[in-house]
């Protein structure tokens, strides 16, 4: 992958033909250097207070926000599909948001509910969840504000004990989405301190202040809270080695895994973190994203399954070791048809 070709395979035409290899699906399979299975997917999920619920997202075709027992169901037929894993996303009820934002680690909110419903109904799927402020946030932000102001420190201890709470809700993958300076440190340390030593932490490393993030702000509630922009936390879009200096620290701070994000315009900066450092890397394939092929799709103006499985490889073929994506369910059907 990504090798500089020696010149001598390449003989001139006609010794090489190039197109050989292309000439049936057979020689087209057998030469493929890249594949996408369903043990690529992540499958982010919205989870909404109440019972027997589902509401769409609007600027997400084909997404719902679901009650805890749909999510439980969801769940089970994503396993079964074989799907690793999902990421839970909590759309809060704005009477609970708050500028400290102590519902983030209330131990019975509807994230942490959700985490043992679906750990006890479905214990083989992988459970991963978002560390940041901003479902809880009365002003939107990731970290707590103070003076028009997002603090550094004060939003770690506030993260951490997020993390813990989440932690003890039976949670397998932590994922702080927050781009604090130090979060990762401190939240391993706080891990291992409570004995959570298996708890894997992917960090949303290189995690860029984007566009794309629109229709995930109207899932989660959170569109209409935000103040301002979050180009004081997240990564200029300009930038390619910051990201490098992000992995580098991430991973000396104990992160395991490695996030890019959004994904298709930063297939970059996902190839330079997997040849770089050689670590598991992964990639969100953002809300804008979804919803800018699905848009596109359902005007006719683009095949939607192939698009979809034509962005996902995209991924695979970046050095990506799996995907997060609001496709998991359907890609997944897709190849187990196939
Ligand atoms: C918030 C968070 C965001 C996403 C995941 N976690 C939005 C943001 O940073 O404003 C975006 C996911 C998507 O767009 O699909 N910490």
């Amino acid at each position: 992958m990504n090798r500089p070709i020696p010149s001598r395979t390449v003989a001139p035409f006609p010794t090489t033909r190039l197109r050989r290899t292309r000439s049936s699906a057979a020689l087209r399979d057998l030469v493929r250097e890249n594949s996408l299975g369903v043990n690529d997917l992540i499958w982010p999920v919205f989870v909404v207070e109440g019972d027997d619920v589902e509401q769409e997202v609007a600027s997400m075709p084909g997404v719902t926000r679901k009650s805890i027992d749909r999510l439980v169901e969801a769940a089970h037929e994503a396993a079964d599909l074989g799907i690793p894993a999902i990421c839970l996303f909590p759309y809060t009820d704005p009477a609970l948001k708050s500028e400290a934002c102590e519902e983030a680690w209330n131990p019975d909110n509807l994230s942490n509910r959700a985490i043992r419903a679906i750990k006890q109904a479905v214990p083989d799927i992988a459970i991963m969840t978002d560390i940041a402020l901003d479902p809880y946030n009365a002003n939107g932000h990731d970290g707590i504000v103070q003076d028009g102001e997002i603090l550094n420190d004060e939003t770690n201890v506030a993260l951490v004990r997020m993390a813990l709470a989440q932690a003890e809700a039976g949670a397998d993958i932590l994922g702080p989405s927050d781009m604090m300076d130090g979060r990762i440190g401190a939240i391993r340390s706080a891990i291992e301190g409570a004995d959570h030593r298996n708890l894997t932490i992917m960090s949303y490393t290189a995690k860029y202040a984007s566009a794309y993030y629109g229709p995930f702000r109207d899932a989660v509630g959170a569109s209409g809270a935000l103040k301002g922009d979050k180009k004081t936390y997240q990564m200029d879009p300009a930038n390619t080695d910051e990201a490098m200096r992000l992995v580098e620290r991430d991973l000396m701070e104990g992160a395991d895994m490695i996030m890019v994000k959004p994904g298709l315009p930063y297939l970059d900066i996902c190839r330079r973190v997997k040849t770089e450092f050689g670590v598991p890397t992964f990639a969100y394939q953002v809300s804008g994203e979804y919803a800018m092929q699905e848009a596109a799709a359902a005007n006719g103006w683009l095949d939607g399954d192939k698009v979809m499985a034509e962005s996902l490889m995209a991924f695979k073929r970046a050095g990506c070791d799996g995907i997060l994506t609001y496709y998991a369910p359907r890609m997944a059907k897709m190849l187990s048809e196939a």
